[in-house]
């Protein structure tokens, strides 16, 4: 089991309210699969450039049974209703020598109120101490407040349009 795998931490948001971010855990997966059913279809065509309204069980293993090394994911949690609740995911694949595709999803209601950000800069911290040497996301060139995590992200970013999508690469070093 890597560090990776029981990560943890708090952050607190610009408007005070605190959030866990953690590893994902094999016993998300229910409440993975109901919050890609919450999620809107301007959401899901961004994250998958794609209409989705659904996933495949080998396609939600795919997404949850992470090994921690070639596939990182933590998800936000904030408490609703006195539960916690899942309101953003952020993973990273190891794609090929010290390069690693990032993706991210904060839940409709909870978009552009920094989970995004923080997400980011853990999801680069584990990268960073796991020697990846280069981001990479595949991004709609609409998709502003994607872009928007990225560059304020202090990484240095090169960007590439490419048939309508815009290939990021942000450099760790
Ligand atoms: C992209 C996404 C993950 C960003 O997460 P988020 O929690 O909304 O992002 P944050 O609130 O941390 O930051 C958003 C930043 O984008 C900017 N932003 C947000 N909405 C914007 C808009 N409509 N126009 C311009 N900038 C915008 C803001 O500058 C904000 O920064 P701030 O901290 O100065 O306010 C989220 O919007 C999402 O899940 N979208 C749908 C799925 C998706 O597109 N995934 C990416 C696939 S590559």
């Amino acid at each position: 089991m890597t560090e990776a795998a029981q990560y943890s931490v708090i952050e607190v948001l610009p408007d005070g309210r605190r959030i866990e971010i953690r590893a994902l855990s094999p016993s998300d997966r229910g409440e993975f699969a109901e919050a890609v059913g919450r999620s809107s279809a301007e959401s899901l065509r961004r994250r998958f450039f794609a209409p989705r309204h659904s996933f495949t069980e080998r396609e939600i293993a795919f997404f949850v049974d992470v090994d921690f090394v070639d596939h990182v994911a933590l998800v936000a949690v904030t408490e609703q209703g006195g539960r916690p609740v899942i309101v953003g995911a952020g993973r990273y694949i190891v794609v090929g020598p010290e390069q690693a595709e990032v993706a991210f999803t904060v839940a409709d209601q909870c978009q552009g109120q920094g989970v995004g950000g923080a997400l980011m800069r853990h999801v680069t911290a584990i990268a960073r101490e796991a020697g990846i040497k280069e981001l990479i996301a595949e991004v709609l060139p609409e998709n502003t407040p994607m872009l928007a995590v990225f560059k304020k992200s202090g990484l240095r970013m090169t960007t590439k349009k490419e048939r309508g999508v815009v290939h990021v690469t942000l450099h760790l070093i």
